[in-house]
């Protein structure tokens, strides 16, 4: 990286504006990242079923190499370093430990991770596991997946086998990623795996990921008595389209699901019933003493933010009598997600309100766009300024005294992303899927710019 730097590399802010002790990562997740899906002892997981199935990922893209992780992660790690990073957050493939789900344990795969790990420590970068990051070992799917209530030992089984294991080395643990997403996308759309549909699979999943949360949490407590240990939320500020009485419910029912519904229980609050009704049908599921099994006390929550949304009263949507309201005015991503940066300091306040919420990791935030390599070189001046404007976002909440002390970048890599295959590029560093080639990107040494100063 050449040391003088052109102009549009310079932040609006510097790095010492956010405090000595707020912390800056770069985000992956296993699936998204590592290949070797079918080697070195790992068992298959719902995303390779449903990658197997026509027309659920984009192109009929797959994640069997993605970005050959698996053996490139020692540059890939040096990568991080060299962008002046000092946290790295990653996920662990439950099967690639577990190749059963439960049960059998592969050493292969326990070791990989501690090559991970101790790469981290050694280019003294703080390495941050999630647990789950959507990929469930397809043995367990086949005995109903997250609709079964007996994953809640599942996951402790797994949770425990792998504080065991690393929780001398590491200290930051993240339970779940967006829980929302497995509930919604996974079992109620179908656009992701495991692809099943019907809002009857909605309540179940939703209770059983709250009680892994905190389930997750306890066993991370047990084992790792230094932990710091967290979990993330999906969450987007939620505007009513107009000021009326209709619209404005229809939003605070979206936000009761979007923003509240797995934090809430955690705190002792009980699900979100009062703005979504609907949501007292989670009693069906509940068993004496649940409500107790649904708290932990975080020391941290992830939150993860990337858009802003605006809803108005439907009747074509029963349930949810709600529709989204697509903003035509301002630009938007190669996901199609508004620009919002205001979104990030709106939902930093409102997490900012809860008196149980200790503090605040951003543990993902970043954005898609058209990227090309054109002689060696990605020019993303449009990710430069997202970076930017939802930075100057989080350090306004800051200033207010949202106790906020991290930030993620989703992501490190171009990488696998779920049912939009490999067209969506979220990396710092471009990935030639070709040749494997990794080239830094104009916002990777944005950052690296930023961070040094
Ligand atoms: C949420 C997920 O945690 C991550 O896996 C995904 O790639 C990004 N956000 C972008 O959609």
């Amino acid at each position: 990286m050449s040391l003088t730097e052109p102009s549009y590399l310079t932040a609006p802010f510097t790095r010492t504006d956010f405090g000595t002790d707020f912390r800056w990562g770069t985000a992956t997740a296993a699936y998204q990242i590592e290949g070797a899906t079918t080697t070195h002892g790992r068992g298959p997981s719902i995303w390779d079923s449903f990658a197997k199935r026509r027309g659920k990922i984009k192109n009929g893209h797959h994640a069997e190499q993605a970005c050959e992780h698996y053996c490139r992660y020692e540059g890939d790690l040096e990568l991080v370093q060299q962008l002046g990073f000092g946290e790295y957050r990653f996920s662990i493939s439950w099967s690639r430990l577990l190749p059963n789900g439960i049960g059998n344990i592969n050493q292969e795969g326990v070791d990989f991770y501690h090559r991970i790990i101790d790469k981290c420590l050694s280019l003294n970068i703080e390495p941050w596991i999630t647990l789950y990051h959507w990929d469930l070992p397809q043995a367990l799917q086949n005995r109903g997946g997250w609709k079964n209530r007996a994953i809640v030992d599942w996951f402790t089984e797994y949770t425990d086998l792998c504080t065991r294991e690393y929780g001398s080395k590491v200290k930051n643990w993240l339970i779940l990623n967006e829980p929302m997403a497995v509930a919604a996308l996974g079992y109620t759309t179908g656009q992701h795996a495991p692809g099943q549909r019907g809002l009857h699979n909605f309540l179940p999943v939703v209770h059983h990921l709250a009680l892994c949360q905190a389930a997750g949490g306890r066993a991370v407590r047990r084992n790792v008595p230094d932990a710091f240990v967290g979990t993330t939320f999906s969450c987007s500020s939620i505007e009513p389209f107009t000021a009326s009485q209709r619209d404005s419910r229809a939003a605070r029912r979206v936000d009761a699901l979007m923003n509240r519904l797995f934090i809430e229980p955690c705190l002792g609050l009980g699900y979100p019933t009062d703005a979504f009704p609907f949501l007292k049908k989670t009693n069906q599921y509940m068993l004496p003493g649940d409500e107790e099994k649904l708290r932990f006390d975080f020391d941290f929550v992830g939150l993860q933010n990337y858009f802003r949304v605006i809803v108005r009263h439907s009747y074509l949507r029963p349930v949810l009598w709600a529709s989204e309201v697509k903003s035509t005015t301002r630009p938007r991503t190669a996901m199609d997600w508004e620009i919002a940066p205001e979104g990030m300091y709106a939902i930093l306040k409102q997490f900012g309100r809860y008196p149980g919420i200790k503090q605040i990791i951003i543990s993902e935030n970043g954005a898609a766009f058209p990227d090309e390599l054109r002689e060696g070189q990605v020019h993303d001046p449009a990710r430069i300024d997202f970076f930017s404007k939802y930075l100057q976002n989080l350090l306004r909440a800051k200033r207010e005294g949202v106790n906020v002390k991290g930030y993620f970048v989703w992501s490190l890599l171009d990488n696998f992303e779920w049912a939009e295959g490999y067209d969506a590029r979220f990396g710092l560093v471009h990935v030639d899927y070709a040749t494997q080639q990794r080239t830094v990107k104009s916002s990777g040494r944005w950052f690296a710019n930023f961070l040094r100063n």
